[in-house]
C-alpha cells in the first residue's frame, strides 16, 4: 500500500524501501510510538553495531567469543562429522569460523540473511578461507519459514545463531522461530548464543555507552529516515535512553523528545509532547531455566549449557 506523501522525498530521487517507509509512518502513529530494530542495521548502522561488540560495556560479545573458543571440543564431539551448519544471520564470520575450525570435516555452511549485499561478502570470505567446505548462502528472511532442500542422508544438520539476536524477538516471536527451526533442524540441533539476566546497572551501561556508540546507533534511524524518507528530524531534540524493564526482563531503547516539536515526512506531520518517546528496541534477557523451559516448548529437547564464571552469558545446545 503506498504511504500517502512519504514517498518520493529522497534527496537525491529514487524509492525510498517501502517496509520502511511504512513501518516509520504507522509506528510513529502509533501511542506509544515505535520503529522496529531492524531498520537499525543500515551501512551506518551496521558499523555503529560493530563498534559496539568492541565497547568495554557492551559483555556479550567478547563473552560469547570466549565461551565458543573454550568450550570448542565439545561442540565438535555433540555435533559429530560431516556436518551441515546453518547460520541464522551472517554475522562477521568470527564466531562461525571458531565452531567450523573445531568441526570434525564440516561439509555444507548455510548462512541465512536478508541483506544480500553483506551475505554474499561474507560467504566469499568464508568459501576462500575453507576450501573443503561447500558455501551456500541463502537470502531469506529467517524468521520466515524457510524451504531448504532435505539433509544430505547421512549429514546431520545443525543451526548456529550466535549474538543472543534471540532476545530481540518478543516472546511469542522467538517461540514461533524455535518453532520453525527445531523442524528445519530436526534430526540435528541448534547451538544459541542467549543474553542472561543480571544486575540492571552492568545491563544498562551495556546500552549507554560512556562513548556514545550506542546513542549514534540509536539516532541513526532518524538519520536514515532523514536521508531516505526526507524526513526533518533535529537529531539535538532527540536524546537516547535505555532502561531495563523488570516486568519484561528487558532493556528498552528509546529516543526521546527533548522539547513539544512537530516532524516532518514529506506531507505528513507527526506531533511530539515533551519527554514523548519513540521506542526503538526491546533486548530480552532470560535465566537459562526459563530460556530452556521456552526451547523446550517450541519442541527442543536442551541438553548442554554453558556460562562464563560471572554468569553474564550462555550458550545452549538444543537438540531437535
Ligand atoms: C543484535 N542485538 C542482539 C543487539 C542487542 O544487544 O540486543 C543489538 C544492540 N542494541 C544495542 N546494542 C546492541
Amino acid at each position: 500500500m503506498k504511504q500517502q506523501g512519504l514517498l518520493d522525498h529522497r534527496p537525491h530521487g529514487g524509492m525510498a524501501d517501502p517496509d520502511f517507509v511504512r513501518a516509520v509512518s504507522t509506528g510513529l502513529r502509533q501511542q506509544p510510538k515505535s520503529i522496529p530494530c531492524r531498520f537499525f542495521y543500515d551501512t551506518a548502522g551496521s558499523r555503529l553495531f560493530d563498534r559496539i561488540c568492541d565497547l568495554p560495556e557492551y559483555y556479550p560479545t567478547r563473552t560469547e567469543l570466549a565461551l565458543l573458543a573454550a568450550h570448542a571440543d565439545q561442540f565438535a564431539s555433540l555435533i559429530g562429522p560431516g556436518a551441515e551448519v546453518v547460520e541464522f544471520g551472517a554475522g562477521s564470520g568470527d564466531k562461525v569460523r571458531l565452531l567450523l575450525d573445531a568441526l570434525d570435516q564440516p561439509a555444507i555452511y548455510r548462512p541465512i540473511d536478508i541483506s544480500g549485499e553483506f551475505l554474499l561478502s561474507s560467504a566469499q570470505r568464508l568459501a576462500r578461507d575453507y576450501h573443503d567446505l561447500s558455501v551456500r548462502p541463502v537470502i531469506a528472511d529467517f524468521t520466515q519459514p524457510i524451504p531448504l532442500p532435505a539433509a544430505r542422508p547421512g549429514t546431520r544438520r545443525v543451526g548456529f545463531f550466535p549474538g543472543s539476536t534471540i532476545g530481540n524477538f518478543a516472546p511469542a516471536q522467538a517461540t514461533r522461530f524455535l518453532r520453525g527451526a527445531a523442524r528445519l533442524l530436526r534430526g540435528g540441533g541448534l547451538l544459541i548464543g542467549v543474553d542472561l539476566v543480571k544486575d540492571r546497572e552492568v545491563l544498562r551501561r551495556a546500552y549507554d555507552d560512556a562513548q556514545g556508540v550506542t546513542a549514534a546507533f540509536n539516532r541513526n534511524v532518524l538519520v536514515r529516515a532523514n536521508e531516505e524518507l526526507g524526513a526533518d528530524f533535529d537529531l539535538d531534540r532527540f536524546a537516547h535512553r535505555a532502561l531495563f524493564n523488570e516486568a519484561h526482563s528487558r532493556i528498552e531503547m528509546h529516543l526521546v523528545s527533548q522539547v513539544a516539536q512537530i516532524v516532518r515526512i514529506g506531507e505528513q506531520e507527526f506531533s511530539f509532547a515533551d519527554g514523548e518517546t519513540i521506542h526503538t528496541e526491546n533486548s530480552y534477557k532470560y535465566t537459562v531455566g526459563d530460556f530452556r523451559r521456552l526451547a523446550a516448548s517450541a519442541g527442543f529437547t536442551p541438553l548442554h549449557v554453558w556460562t562464563d564464571i560471572d554468569r553474564l552469558f550462555s550458550l545452549h545446545w538444543l537438540e531437535a
